[in-house]
């Protein structure tokens, strides 16, 4: 078989991996593989490369993709279904392996229901995708936050200041939670639960008393109060929350109703590069070994998964059904440190 790869969505440390997994792994059973550049743009436009042994030598260390991305949304165009057929056949792929996020296998989990065998692999720095315990791109994005919360923690310390770190997570809080649990930070806002201001004003007035600075962790995804800026949109009809300024907001707010100079950074997307850590490496050729396996065994439809520690499939329209945000034994867990 042949089979052509793609990955879409933002782009996260892990990607490289799962090409690999995949490569390799067909080659035990005589399969070839492709890529399709930039996601599904790719398969529609019809470019190609390559994608043997050679490719994929020396990128398990890499972060982005070496096949590059794009939130190009195919379930838009009219003809897509058309060209992508019309692209498999003029570069003899039986089937595709697309790597992607919610959007990506949403795709993927359409084009399914209309003929084109296709299987899954996730991945999401947000940790948000339903039916699978982690992606790939989380563990880095959070370890490379919390250096930073070491960083923001000295220099609040030297200043006297409260510090607030903006992390990703449109729809979900996961980075947000644990970049605040892991850095020993003193407060966090999640987009899934409501901020009790009054009390978080109260709270850093007496951490500052006791360590003379305070960090402050939120989720780009939040809600701002009384925010009244206009709301750009992507393809896939998502918020570009990365241009709200909400670090500066929330810091605005905070300096105001404490008394406390207060200074804001954005993670943006330093989460989304960089060398993947063990753990993003280890799933990553685990989820994209299973996808060949998957395609080899005709399994189409399904998604690659992580349970537990056991890597399985599930069917791809109940992967992309619904978002796994936190829920509130996370959110409660979160609170004891708010200490
Ligand atoms: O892929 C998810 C994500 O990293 C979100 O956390 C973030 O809001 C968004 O992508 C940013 O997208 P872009 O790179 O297109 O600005």
């Amino acid at each position: 078989m042949r089979i052509g790869m793609l990955t879409g969505g933002g782009d996260c440390p892990g990607l490289n991996p799962a090409i690999r997994g995949c490569v390799i792994r067909s080659m035990d059973f005589g399969n070839e593989c492709i890529g399709f550049l930039e996601g599904w743009k790719g398969l529609y436009e019809g470019n190609t490369v390559p994608m043997g042994l050679k490719e994929v030598d020396e990128i398990v260390y890499k972060g982005g993709t070496i096949i590059g991305t794009s939130r190009f949304n195919l379930a838009k165009r009219d003809d897509g279904i058309e060209k992508i057929k019309r692209n498999m056949e003029k570069y003899n792929v039986d089937a595709i392996v697309a790597m992607g996020g919610e959007d990506t296998l949403g795709v993927a989990a359409k084009i399914y229901e209309q003929g084109i065998k296709v299987v899954g692999v996730p991945k999401t720095i947000d940790n948000d995708l339903y039916a699978t315990d982690f992606t790939f791109g989380f563990d880095t994005a959070v370890t490379r936050n919390i250096d930073a919360c070491r960083a923001l923690m000295d220099t609040g310390k030297s200043h006297r200041r409260i510090m607030v770190l903006e992390v990703m997570g449109r729809h979900a809080g996961w980075i947000a939670a644990y970049t605040f649990l892991a850095s020993g930070a003193d407060w966090c806002i999640l987009p899934e639960f409501k901020n009790d201001y009054d009390k978080m004003y109260q709270h850093l007035k007496e951490v500052y008393k006791r360590k003379n600075y305070g960090l402050v962790i939120i989720s780009e995804g939040i809600d701002i109060p009384e925010d009244t800026s206009t709301q750009v949109t992507d393809e896939f009809g998502h918020i570009t929350v990365t241009k709200r300024g909400t670090d500066e907001k929330i810091a605005k707010m905070i300096e105001k109703n404490t008394g406390i100079e207060t200074r804001s950074s954005v993670m943006g997307h330093m989460q989304r590069g960089g060398a993947p850590t063990v753990f993003d490496r280890i799933l990553g050729l685990r989820v994209g070994v299973k996808a060949a396996e998957l395609v080899n065994n005709g399994d189409f439809g399904k998604m690659a998964c992580l349970r537990g520690n056991k890597i399985e499939a599930v069917e791809l329209k109940e992967a992309v059904a619904k978002l796994k945000t936190v829920d509130k034994d996370w959110f409660e867990l979160t609170k004891i440190f708010f200490k």
